[in-house]
């Protein structure tokens, strides 16, 4: 271990240098010396080696000044940088809709805007998928939940909620496609574009794949939940993954079939009452009168944002989690195959692989994601992994299940029983464009490690995982159809000062804090860009004041591979929920989530981006010149 006093932090810096800029405002406390006191720092793993892919391209260099940790209520970027608001919560989509009025809402107005609590972010070329010149483009917008306190101006707890209220949640989940037009190095929002939509929790949806036969399932359903990550198809459709669909449903207790009620348990569905309580007005989110409505939710959806009338459809071959993301590339024949996370403590990674190859005619990769294998990840300590296919046979029929369906259903139990590693939360999964090398976060997990729950393992070393860590995996052959695979730690986030942090080898003195990565995204060139969601609350006595979440870049291969460095600062109380490097890396699109979370619209913590706080997205621009530049 080394020498936890931080020499660096007391000593007069130059004004621009990097410990100068990193530790400006902030003053640290001597946390580690703590932290190794408690025991909570494991022993390095054996595979900690700062590989280099030597056939790797290099990078392009990431030159920006990094921007200090920052606790103020406004986005934060480098010199020379610029973020511009490009939709909020309740802007108009339409042309005969005005300003958004948040004391005038009805369900009905927010189905045609902009929704709350954006997440997963995408940007598609127009006038049509694959265009390498274009100034229109459509921006996709996940809208992952609800929160009353920051909706409704004097929600009264003794009447929430009213259907009304009900309704107008209900309508702003889901996601938006919105046209933007390029108007000199920026990007903006074109209200009244034919290709504006809104996609809620109420819009009709088609249930595809394997478990549509179920009659659990069923091939139909009204809308998608808690819409968390995301992807891109090579065919140029969405992939929008439900997450934490169990916080919608109420009353476990009073489902009848003892099957039912443990495969609901086993998703988190409470027995009582929901926070939100739909379950007053809608009968659909009552267990006690719609026992298998949950078994419609937890799938990854496909959106056609190039039409506005294409249904969306739930593909149930990529099989029913908590999915953070859904993240795609080819395979060396030319399938797909399609990366996703169950953001649980100690739960898995996943990787579909379609059986048919995709063509070139968009059209007829339609149905592409209905057939294929599923395979769960499983890490030896030694570096090594193997994909597990979850294919319903014997070892699944001895351990209860069914049919391929029931597999896909109860996919947790499945992985379980063919030995799926559990990790520590797994969110985002992003492969790298410049080397076919795939990135898991693994955001946190403070129960590793403690009374009855798993104990460290090398691809989660740490106990008590706080801050989190980001894996790195290196399909067999390079090839992402492959069934094993070798894998590394490429950071164990937190403080640099803290000894248990890792940064893939690089000097720890040049780097930014970074806490519970999230969500991930690349540029053309290979550079790793994070999104947080930790702060600031796991900052508390580490930094005083506590940071807000952020974004940062890194070199993944190279001499500079781990230098972490921060690129924007988000807002007070905000997650920073996704983020995009787009447009051949001249902007950078970030969803900033919840600003002002934990406090109410009467006596708000944020007033970003005006006034009354609203998710919003936002693009980052440096004067038309490359991101990281
Ligand atoms: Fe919605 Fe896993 O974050
Ligand atoms: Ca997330
Ligand atoms: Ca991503
Ligand atoms: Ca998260």
């Amino acid at each position: 271990m080394s020498d936890p006093a931080p020499t660096w932090a007391d000593e007069a810096l130059p004004e621009d240098s990097f410990e100068s800029v990193v530790n400006r405002r902030f003053g640290r406390r001597s946390f580690f010396k703590g932290a190794a006191a408690m025991g909570v720092v494991a022993a390095v793993p054996m595979q900690l080696t700062a590989t280099c892919a030597p056939t790797a391209p290099a990078p392009a260099d990431l030159t920006f000044l990094p921007i200090a940790p920052d606790a103020t209520d406004t986005i934060t970027v480098p010199k020379g940088y610029r973020s511009d608001v490009v939709i909020a919560w309740g802007d108009p989509l339409f042309a005969s809709d005005g300003p958004f009025d948040i004391t005038k809402q009805t369900s009905a107005q927010q189905a045609r805007r902009f929704g709350f609590n954006s997440d997963f972010v995408q940007f598609l070329p127009l006038p049509k998928w694959g265009a390498t010149d274009y100034n229109r483009a459509l921006l996709w917008n996940n809208h992952e939940y609800t929160d009353a306190k920051m909706m409704f101006p004097g929600l009264d707890p003794a009447t929430y909620p009213t259907l009304e209220q009900t309704e107008i949640e209900l309508e702003a989940h889901g996601g938006t496609v919105v046209e933007l037009q390029r108007n000199g190095d920026r990007w903006v929002a074109k209200r009244g574009s034919r290709f504006n939509r809104r996609i809620t929790a109420t819009t009709p949806m088609r249930i595809s794949g394997p478990a549509a036969s179920d009659p659990r399932v069923g091939k139909t359903t009204a809308g998608m939940l808690n819409n968390c990550g995301g992807g891109l198809t090579p065919w140029g459709t969405i992939l929008t993954a439900e997450e934490n669909f169990n916080q919608y449903f109420a009353n476990n207790a009073a489902v009848a079939d003892p099957a039912v009620k443990a495969a609901h348990t086993r998703y988190g569905i409470g027995n009582g009452a929901t926070e939100r309580r739909w379950e007053n007005h809608k009968d659909r989110f009552d267990l006690a009168k719609a026992p298998n409505e949950p078994f419609k939710f937890g799938w990854v959806v496909e959106i056609d944002p190039y039409d506005p009338v294409a249904k969306p459809v739930k593909r149930t071959a990529l099989g029913r989690l908590k999915h953070e993301a859904a993240a795609s590339q080819l395979t060396a024949d030319g399938r797909v195959a399609v990366y996703t996370g169950d953001d649980e403590r100690f739960e898995c990674l996943y990787k579909f692989v379609s059986s048919a190859k995709v063509s070139k005619d968009r059209a007829a990769n339609r149905n592409l994601l209905d057939d294929g294998t599923l395979h769960v990840a499983r890490f030896e300590d030694d570096g090594s992994g193997t994909w597990i296919p979850v294919v319903f046979g014997p070892e699944l029929q001895a351990a209860g299940f069914t049919s391929q369906a029931d597999v896909l259903i109860r996919l947790r139990d499945a992985a379980a029983a063919l030995g799926g590693t559990k990790m520590d939360r797994p969110e985002d999964v992003e492969p790298s464009p410049a080397t076919k090398k795939v990135y898991m976060a693994c955001t946190n997990n403070t129960q590793r490690g403690t009374a009855g729950k798993p104990g460290t393992d090398a691809a989660n070393p740490r106990a008590v995982n706080t801050f989190g860590h980001v894996i790195e995996i290196t399909e067999g052959g390079g090839d992402p159809a492959a069934t094993s695979f070798t894998w590394d730690i490429l950071l164990l986030c937190g403080d640099p000062a803290d000894p248990s942090t890792y940064f893939a080898g690089f000097d720890k003195t040049q780097v930014s804090p970074i806490s519970c990565p999230d969500n991930l995204s690349f540029d053309r060139s290979g550079n790793l860009f994070i999104a947080t969601d930790g702060a600031p609350s796991t900052w508390n006595g580490i930094f005083s004041p506590a940071p807000n979440d952020a974004i940062h870049a890194l070199p993944v291969e190279g001499a500079r591979r781990g230098q972490v460095k921060q690129l924007l600062s988000g807002v007070v109380a905000c997650e920073v929920s996704s983020l995009l490097v787009a447009d051949q890396d001249r902007v950078l699109f970030a969803s900033i989530q919840h600003p002002g979370e934990g406090s109410t619209l009467a006596s708000t913590t944020s007033t970003w981006p005006g006034g009354t706080p609203r998710p919003a997205v936002v693009a980052v621009t440096k004067k038309g010149r490359r991101i990281g530049s």
